[in-house]
Parts: C-alpha cells; sequence; structure tokens
C-alpha cells in the first residue's frame, strides 16, 4: 500500500497505473474533447510489477505445521474419493479434481468432508473464455444452488468470502453489483462486505470508471467463526508511538486493515503483465487470498475453492500450511495450476536455501 507521503510532490495519481490529469485540467472531464496529439499527453508513470508470489507466503513452516498440513490431506483425501473418486492431482496440501463443482458438492453432500473455508469467484456471466451466459434469473437460481452446496459441506464455525462483480440487468441496470442480486437468497449468514480497490481497469465516458470489486464475507454461525485478526494486521500505521494514558492506542502487530483494501489486479499485456499472471483470465491476487486464508482458517484447515480457475486459493493454502481443495471444470486451467503448484514450490526451496532472497522481493521473482 502506497503512503501518501510517497505521492507527495510527483505527478502521479494514488495508483500507479493511472496519469493523473494536470491541476490545469482539472476542469475538463472524460466526455470532454481532448484533441490534444497523444504524443504529448503525460506519458503514464512505469509500470510496477507485482511479484510471483509474495514472499511472506514463501517464509518456511515449521515441521509441526508440514505435518498437520500431510495429515490433513490424507484424511481429506480419503473421505473425498469415497464420493468423487481420484482427483487429477493430490499432494500434501493440495488437492484438483476437474470436474463441475456444483455436481461434485451435490455428490458430497452426504459424505464426511467438511471445509473450514470457502474463497471463490464464480463466472460473472458476461461471456467471459470460461463461461456458458445464462438468463439472469438462471444464473441466479444457479448461483443459490451451488452457494447453498457449499454451505451444505461447510463445518460449524467456518466461513465463505465471495468475490462478485457486475452484470447487466434489461431495463433496471448497466453494472448491477452482483451481491444486490444474491446477498440474502443462500443458508449463510453475512458478517459483512469488504471493498477491493484496484488502481487500473477500463475506462468510462459517461459514468466514473469502474475500480472496485465486492467481497462478501459469510459465516455459518451468527457469532462462533474463526476470525485471526492479529494474523492480519497492517503494520503500516501512521503514529505507531502514540499514547493515551500511558498506553500505546495502537496494537503494535498493526492496525485492523478495514473493510476497504488496496491490492492492485492481476494484470496483461507487453511490458505490464504481472509477475503472477498465468495465461488464466481472471486471476486473484495472492496477497488478498493469502490475507483471507490467514484471517478465517488455521494451519491444517481445508480450504475450497469450487471455481478453483489458476488455483490461487490453492496456492495460498499449501503455502500457510493449510489443504485446498479445488474443483475446476477446465482441463487446461487444472494442468496450468498443477504447474504453477509445481513453480511455487521450487521457488520455495529456493527461498528455503537462500533466506536472504525473502528481504528482496522482486529479485526473488526473477527466479519464478
Ligand atoms: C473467475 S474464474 C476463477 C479464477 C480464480 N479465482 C483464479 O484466481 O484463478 C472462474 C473459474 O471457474 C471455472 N468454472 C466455471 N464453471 C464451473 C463449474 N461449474 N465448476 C467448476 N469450475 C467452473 C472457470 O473455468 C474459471 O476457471
Amino acid at each position: 500500500m502506497k503512503s501518501s507521503a510517497a505521492f507527495k510532490n510527483s505527478n502521479l495519481s494514488l495508483f500507479a497505473d493511472e496519469p493523473e490529469t494536470p491541476v490545469s485540467r482539472r476542469w475538463e472531464t472524460e466526455d470532454a474533447v481532448d484533441d490534444r496529439p497523444i504524443a504529448q499527453n503525460p506519458p503514464p508513470p512505469p509500470h510496477r510489477p507485482t511479484s510471483a508470489v509474495p514472499t511472506w507466503l514463501l517464509r518456511p513452516l515449521q515441521s509441526q505445521v508440514l505435518k498437520a498440513q500431510h495429515d490433513a490431506t490424507t484424511r481429506t483425501l480419503v473421505s473425498l474419493e469415497e464420493f468423487l473418486g481420484r482427483p487429477l492431482h493430490a499432494e500434501a496440501g493440495f488437492i484438483l479434481y476437474n470436474r463441475d463443482c456444483l455436481e461434485a458438492l451435490r455428490s458430497l453432500s452426504g459424505s464426511r468432508f467438511r471445509t473450514q473455508l470457502t474463497v471463490t469467484s464464480p463466472p460473472y456471466n458476461i461471456g467471459k473464455a470460461y463461461e456458458t451466459v445464462r438468463g439472469l434469473q438462471d444464473y441466479v437460481q444457479w448461483s443459490v444452488d451451488w452457494i447453498t452446496a457449499v454451505h451444505g459441506v461447510t463445518g460449524p464455525t467456518g466461513a465463505f468470502w465471495l468475490n462478485l462483480g457486475y452484470v447487466p440487468v434489461a431495463q433496471k441496470g448497466r453494472a448491477v453489483p452482483i451481491p444486490y442480486l444474491i446477498w440474502d437468497k443462500t443458508p449463510f449468514f453475512l458478517i459483512q462486505e469488504v471493498v477491493w480497490n484496484y488502481g487500473a481497469g477500463v475506462s468510462a465516458r459517461q459514468s466514473f470508471s469502474p475500480r472496485n470489486e465486492k467481497w462478501l464475507f459469510y459465516s455459518v454461525s451468527h457469532s462462533q467463526y474463526t476470525f485471526n485478526l492479529d494474523d492480519v494486521r497492517d503494520p503500516n500505521v501512521k503514529y505507531p508511538n502514540q499514547k493515551k494514558n500511558g498506553k500505546y492506542r495502537c496494537n503494535p502487530l498493526g492496525k485492523n486493515p478495514s473493510d476497504v483494501w488496496q491490492f492492485p489486479k492481476v494484470t496483461t499485456g507487453t511490458n505490464r503483465s504481472s509477475k503472477e499472471r498465468t495465461p488464466h483470465p481472471a486471476q486473484f491476487p495472492l496477497g488478498i487470498v493469502e490475507r483471507l486464508v490467514r484471517v478465517s482458517s488455521n494451519s491444517g484447515d481445508v480450504v475450497l475453492d469450487p471455481f478453483s480457475g489458476s488455483a490461487s486459493t490453492g496456492i495460498a493454502a499449501v503455502g500457510t500450511g493449510r489443504v485446498f481443495v479445488g474443483f475446476e471444470i477446465r482441463e487446461d486451467y487444472c494442468r496450468l495450476s498443477v504447474e504453477r503448484l509445481r513453480r511455487f514450490r521450487q521457488l520455495r526451496d529456493e527461498a528455503e536455501r537462500q533466506p536472504s532472497l525473502l528481504n528482496d522481493d522482486l529479485g526473488l521473482s526473477e527466479l519464478y
């Protein structure tokens, strides 16, 4: 996260991917005709690459965590295989099935399989390469069906983090937040909505450029759910030494990260592609999933992603000592996920051999 001080005397906006409008031209909106030759427009700021894997995910796990992860994987595999057969891939901390999640979750309804946490982003029904567009009612019903099926396999203190975008609704709205259509139609209890704000995205002329998506934070129980706040505190505190009545005002581990999070999107394109980018077109930033996995689960817990994609949830789960269970309908995405996991482990081994690399996020990424 950038502090405003870092940008005080610079010509950059808060977000590195976006050139700020010079002060003298701020009266002009995007609708105004801009007839400057392109070459005279302010040059975009240099691309700041994200790292392939945030270094906190590469720190070595203690041996008892590795053992808990290994044992939990074995137990989880036994409960899954009885109902679903063998996965496409399984190794310590990572189990991936190449199949339709709704059909798989329904098959598991009578099983002992339970997840502590689900982190996912379904297709948004907007015609991406990996989806079949449905009518709106059909999409809402399908969403209710798979979320209800996730609820059916979630443990009593479990959580469900759901990332959703926007859809057009005929005669009603151009870009309606999907949460408005489904938020209360499932058995989960809504704890809160978190806004994920990012710096780059599509531009707009007749509305503000969209720069956020929502995360809905649900639980099974209204009051009993895992929430490891100290594991995800934000150390970027403005006045860490401020005291009241002789006591520090701020937790020494940092502040509550609040319900507005800034993480760059995983971008594509020449000179601007994120280091963590795989060929999958809709990846989660690993930083976000890592925060969710830490706050809502403990080591040895099962973390599910029914729309696994490139297995970002899987990398975050493995890297923090959890057991990932993923469903992904496309075999090519499953294959790239297994390859991504292999490279992640390579990078991790390298960091274990050379711990000094953990101090240099970008240097380490070069090894990827
Ligand atoms: C928005 S993407 C998820 C991307 C993922 N969060 C990541 O970081 O890579 C949705 C994924 O769900 C998959 N998918 C679509 N329908 C599915 C279904 N019925 N069962 C399982 N996977 C499905 C798509 O192929 C796509 O990879």
